[in-house]
């Protein structure tokens, strides 16, 4: 089954609560939340009261996307927070797999995110302990960025290591994701889709979640 994950980075923060609140009427599966620290990115976002402030405005898994250094530091807060899913970068922890095992200890989903120009092997030790991996698109740090193609191949490559070991992995792509670059996602196995600009510019939002996930061309 298809996921759609709309970014709220390219929401109104001035109106966050409201924002969330619409996903569910536009047919988005998640709220995606890019958490950015000024450090292992440039750019600063929000933090964990922020999660909090618009935890009751949906029912919607909240999907936390950490683009920060020492997220073990930060993985408690988050899952209080009210957090359903949540994902670290892989550069920002050398010890990746003690990080998901504390996500896990929380009650939350657990994954791991790849920058651009990590390849799939750095996860290869992971995989059975992910419940989702989410491949960068565009390299962190902004919305509102090109797809970057060569983001197939390792779309393809980690869906086929997956199943070479019978793992049913969510693998969510992050980054330039629209109607046109969804399709080829898919066809080479994500199931989950981040899309922030596409889906909080269009006229009718309803509509591009729809045609990302195929059921309207
Ligand atoms: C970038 C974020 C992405 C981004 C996606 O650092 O992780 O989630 O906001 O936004 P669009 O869909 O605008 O590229
Ligand atoms: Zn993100």
């Amino acid at each position: 089954m298809i996921k759609i994950a709309p970014s709220v980075l390219s929401a109104d923060f001035a109106n966050m609560g409201q924002a969330v609140q619409a996903l569910v009427g536009w047919g988005a599966d998640y709220v995606h939340f890019d958490v950015m620290d000024g450090s292992f990115v440039p750019a600063i976002t929000f933090g964990p009261a922020m999660c909090k402030a618009v935890r009751p405005y949906t029912k919607l898994p909240v999907d936390v996307h950490l683009m920060v250094e020492h997220p073990d530091t930060q993985v408690e807060a988050f899952a209080v927070a009210g957090a359903d899913i949540i994902t670290f970068h892989v550069e920002a922890d050398c010890h990746a797999h003690r990080t998901l095992q504390h996500i896990h200890a929380l009650g939350r989903k657990a994954g791991v995110v790849l920058c651009p120009a990590t390849p799939v092997c750095m996860v290869e030790n992971l995989l059975d302990s992910c419940d989702m991996i989410l491949l960068m698109s565009v390299n962190p740090g902004a919305g509102g960025q090109s797809f970057i193609p060569g983001t197939l191949d390792k779309i393809r490559a980690l869906r086929e290591m997956a199943q070479a070991r019978g793992i049913a992995l969510d693998i969510e792509v992050d980054g330039g994701i629209n109607p046109e670059t969804a399709k080829p996602c898919i066809q080479v196995g994500a199931n989950v889709l981040v899309a922030g600009n596409s889906v909080f510019t269009a006229p009718n939002p309803k509509d591009v979640i729809a045609q990302m996930r195929g059921t309207i061309v």
